[in-house]
């Protein structure tokens, strides 16, 4: 493992599981001092000892800008922050419930760009920072019975691409990944829903999914934290404005 992130703060909302646990375990191996973020709350016990944690709902503004200002006089610097807390909602077209766009919209899009909002002031004075933002494969196609998450989706890359015009010019890159297809609580989600609008046994869209893709398995949870850490690498210090779909081949565009 490289020690790319020794003495930088890393944070990384939704991070009590899944991707945003595995984002958070891969940066604090790699020296970080990182902070999770997360409605839910964060047990004491869980790896990687984080340096430190918040219970902030994404959509709680008071709350996000409140955490912020916390973290910067904690650590007195904000190098990375991923906006990972995400929601999957599914609805026949003609179903989908306003509350539900609406909250699809405020969690996946709008929390985004309030963190972004927040956050940019301290990586614009320090005239260093690396935003990553966890989009979706469906931000670039569509899926069925999610129009609301693929236009979520799909506005976090708009918002990706307009704020690394905005603060490319203080030393801040924003990129976004858009994985595909994952193993993760919200893929096994996804299967359920599927499965069910299918008349299939539980398990076979995730089955049929990963033997189709060319690399011929799902994704995991590590695989899209070590795209997010390369982000955040010197590596990536040229790179910015970009969705990088990760989805083992399944739509070479
Ligand atoms: N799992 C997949 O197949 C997949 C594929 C592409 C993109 N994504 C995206 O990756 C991200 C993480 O997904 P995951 O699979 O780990 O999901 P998950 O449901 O396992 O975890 C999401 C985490 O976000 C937190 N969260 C949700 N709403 C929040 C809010 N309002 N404020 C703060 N925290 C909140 C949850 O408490 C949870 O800990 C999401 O943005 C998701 O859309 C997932």
């Amino acid at each position: 493992m490289m020690s790319r992130f020794v003495g930088r703060v890393v944070a990384v909302t939704g991070a009590a599981q899944g991707i945003g646990a595995a984002i958070s375990c891969r940066f604090a191996a790699e020296g970080a001092h990182v902070v999770m973020l997360d409605r839910q709350t964060i047990p004491d016990d869980f790896l990687p000892e984080p340096a430190a944690k918040y219970k902030v709902d994404v959509t709680d503004h008071a709350a996000v800008n409140a955490a912020i200002e916390a973290i910067h006089r904690q650590f007195g610097r904000i190098d990375v922050w991923v906006n990972n807390a995400g929601i999957y909602t599914s609805a026949p077209f003609t179903e989908m419930r306003m509350e539900d766009w609406q909250r699809a919209l405020n969690v996946n899009l709008t929390g985004a760009m309030v963190c972004m909002q927040a956050v940019a002031p301290f990586m614009v004075a320090q005239r260093y920072g690396r935003i990553i933002n966890v989009a979706s494969l469906a931000g670039v196609i569509g899926f069925p019975n999610s129009a609301a998450y693929c236009a979520t989706k799909a506005g976090v890359i708009g918002l990706t691409r307009a704020a690394a015009i905005d603060l490319g010019p203080y030393g801040v890159t924003v990129n976004a990944v858009c994985p595909g297809t994952l193993l993760t609580e919200m893929g096994y989600k996804v299967d359920e829903l599927i499965c069910k609008q299918n008349g299939w046994e539980p398990g076979t869209f995730l089955k049929l999914r990963a033997q189709e893709l060319p690399v011929r398995r799902l994704g995991t949870p590590e695989d899209v934290a070590g795209v997010v850490a390369f982000l955040a690498s010197e590596d990536a210090s040229w790179l910015t404005g970009q969705a990088l779909v990760l989805d083992g081949g399944q739509f070479p565009f």
